[in-house]
């Protein structure tokens, strides 16, 4: 119907950072806040979509009427990113760091007086949007997002191939916008054929316009 035009679709979209442990009382982790994500998974719920948000660790509620799974780890978020498949839509906002502790301590580290300062061996994480747009059951529509500080345009227009993306939603982060962890969001829409720039908005308005754009994908012919 036309109120809820994503009825009897399966959305997967992910949030927040991800926690990667380096022992059992520390962690490396990064600024998102999941504002724009969960968001994301209520605007899709809203249209009628069935949601299952898979979240890092974030101080915000969990958005009514979507199923929620929390996780800590990259690896973690993506094992239940595959465990949701098959789905129609996937939306990966995640800010999912890019490299874990190679091998994280079982006990805390302890500072030993005169001892040498500890380095920390870094390794590579999954990235959970190449997997899911690359996968057999890759989904119908595939969207992603690129925070960078720099060539904004460019940088996405490489991710969306490289990921195997329909869409990339880009975002400037410098400190200076203010975006990271806050409430506001400056986006452009960056599609296969052609780039959308969109004004400054609320990041729900950002989620509720997303969730009409995919929507539309979804309409019958
Ligand atoms: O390569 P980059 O991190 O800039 O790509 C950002 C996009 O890829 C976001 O949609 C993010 O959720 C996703 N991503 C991911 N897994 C990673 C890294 C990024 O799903 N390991």
């Amino acid at each position: 119907d036309g109120a809820r035009p994503l009825a009897g679709r399966k959305a997967v979209v992910t949030s927040g950072p991800t926690y990667e442990p380096i022992d059992p009382v520390r962690y490396i982790a990064n600024r998102s806040s999941g504002r724009q994500g969960h968001a994301i998974a209520s605007a899709l719920a809203a249209l009628g979509a069935d949601v299952t948000l898979v979240s890092g660790p974030v101080s915000i509620p969990d958005p009514m009427g979507v199923h929620v799974v929390h996780v800590e780890r990259a690896e973690e978020m993506r094992d239940a990113v595959l465990c949701a498949l098959p789905a129609d839509i996937a939306v990966m906002v995640a800010a999912v760091a890019d490299w874990r502790v190679a091998s994280a301590a079982d006990q805390k580290i302890k500072k030993h007086p005169g001892e040498s300062i500890p380095t920390l061996a870094l390794t590579e994480n999954p990235d959970i949007l190449k997997t899911v747009g690359h996968h057999t059951q890759r989904p119908k529509l595939v969207i992603g997002f690129a925070a960078e500080t720099q060539d904004v345009e460019a940088n996405a227009k490489a991710k969306l191939e490289r990921k195997g993306a329909d869409m990339i939603i880009a975002n400037d982060v410098s400190p200076a916008t203010g975006i990271m962890g806050g409430t506001r969001n400056s986006v452009k829409l960056i599609r296969h054929d052609g780039v959308e720039q969109w004004p400054d908005l609320e990041k729900d308005e950002v989620a509720a316009r997303l969730a009409t754009v995919i929507a539309e994908q979804f309409k019958p012919e």
